[in-house]
């Protein structure tokens, strides 16, 4: 059987993760037993969820177990196989965890043509693609003609969302790190305005967003939190939307309450909170609609994919640092 390295969690990490709570362990794939499949890992997807996994707090997925593989959504190639529904060659997405390889009982077939790479079905078909789509379409509801808010706006989910958004018809405007990345969401994603939050206090992020909106944000979709979250609400139209994606400036601390959830009372608006494995039943749709549109050319992918299990970290905690240009992926192979 082929050797196998996998990332492992050691220790529970205190704040921003650091070398020392994971190991990177060597050892032999174990024999197949009926109705399993041998999965050479070549890609595997790195989330900003992946560290709330690590704690030991209840969440949508148990806590990742002292010693087990950090997990992730992987695509790879079968290589050996006792599932006659998962042959050997075949291309299979599947939780196979930041490892070579991984042993696997279930999965889903992927066509590696379906997309211009096969790397693209880890932006479309799974994770961030079906996030923004449904996210915003289901849960923001934007109707034509609306202003919708994005922060991260320039990352795997935010990218799409203002992409999506303009499909729709509706005005976006985003808010990321950086003139790189602000340049980026007018001139790659479409984005109508961009804003900077960095060196920005509250009121200036507030002030900035006005600007950008003077008629109010119908639908604010959230991915960061804090006072970026705060800004935004102070600019909600009557019946305006929160979508609550994510809060990633609050995955490495202890999370700091909204200050102006009162401006949904004033403007009679609703927060709801979205989580994608409570809607597995429109993924497929999502995906395929999403992948229509990347194969028309109405819709860009920017992928950053980092090389070597031995880089797993460093590539991981890009996304915190805000020094990936794109769908975060670490290669395997
Ligand atoms: N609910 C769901 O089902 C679901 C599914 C997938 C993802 N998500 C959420 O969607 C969000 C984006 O995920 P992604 O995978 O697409 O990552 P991403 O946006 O590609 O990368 C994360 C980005 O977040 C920004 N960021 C990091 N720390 C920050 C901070 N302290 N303040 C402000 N911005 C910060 C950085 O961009 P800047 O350079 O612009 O700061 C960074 O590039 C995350 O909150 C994630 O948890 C939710």
């Amino acid at each position: 059987m082929p050797i196998n390295r996998s990332f492992t969690l050691v220790r529970r990490p205190s704040g921003m993760p650091e070398d020392a709570d994971f190991a990177l362990v060597t050892d032999e794939t174990p024999g197949l037993s009926e109705g399993q499949f041998l999965v050479r890992n070549h890609y595997a997807s790195l989330d900003p969820a992946m560290r709330g996994w690590m704690d030991d707090k209840p969440s949508y997925m148990p806590p990742i177990r002292l010693g087990d593989v950090i997990r992730a959504s992987t695509i790879g190639v079968v290589v050996q196989s006792r599932h006659a529904d998962f042959p050997e060659g075949a291309w299979v997405a599947t939780l196979g965890g930041i490892a070579e390889y991984s042993v696997q009982q279930t999965g889903r077939l992927i066509d590696p043509a379906a997309l211009p790479l096969v790397t693209n079905y880890l932006s479309v078909g799974t994770g961030v693609g079906p996030t923004a789509y449904l996210g915003l379409l289901d849960i923001g509801k934007p109707r034509a003609g609306e202003t919708v808010l994005v922060s991260g706006a320039a990352g795997g989910v935010g990218s799409l969302v203002g992409q999506i958004a303009k499909i729709q018809g509706c005005r976006a405007i985003g808010i990321a790190g950086g003139p790189e990345k602000c340049a980026r969401l007018i001139d790659d994603y479409g984005y109508d305005a961009a804003i900077d939050y960095r060196g920005k206090s509250e009121q200036e992020l507030v002030s900035a967003i006005r600007a950008a909106a003077p008629d109010g944000v119908d639908v604010q979709f959230e991915n960061v939190g804090g006072a970026i979250l705060d800004a935004g609400l102070m600019n909600l139209n009557a019946k305006g939307r929160v979508v609550l994606c994510g809060l990633i400036s609050q995955y490495n601390s202890d999370p700091a309450p909204s200050r102006n959830l009162w401006q949904l009372i004033v403007h009679g608006a609703r927060i709801e909170g979205f989580i994608l494995t409570q809607h597995i039943a429109r993924i497929p749709q999502a995906a395929a609609q999403l992948t229509q549109w990347v194969n028309e050319g109405r819709l860009r992918i920017d992928e950053h994919i980092e090389e070597g299990i031995e880089n797993a970290l460093p590539a991981f905690l890009r996304l915190f640092a805000g020094t990936n240009h794109g769908k975060m992926i670490l290669k395997l192979s």
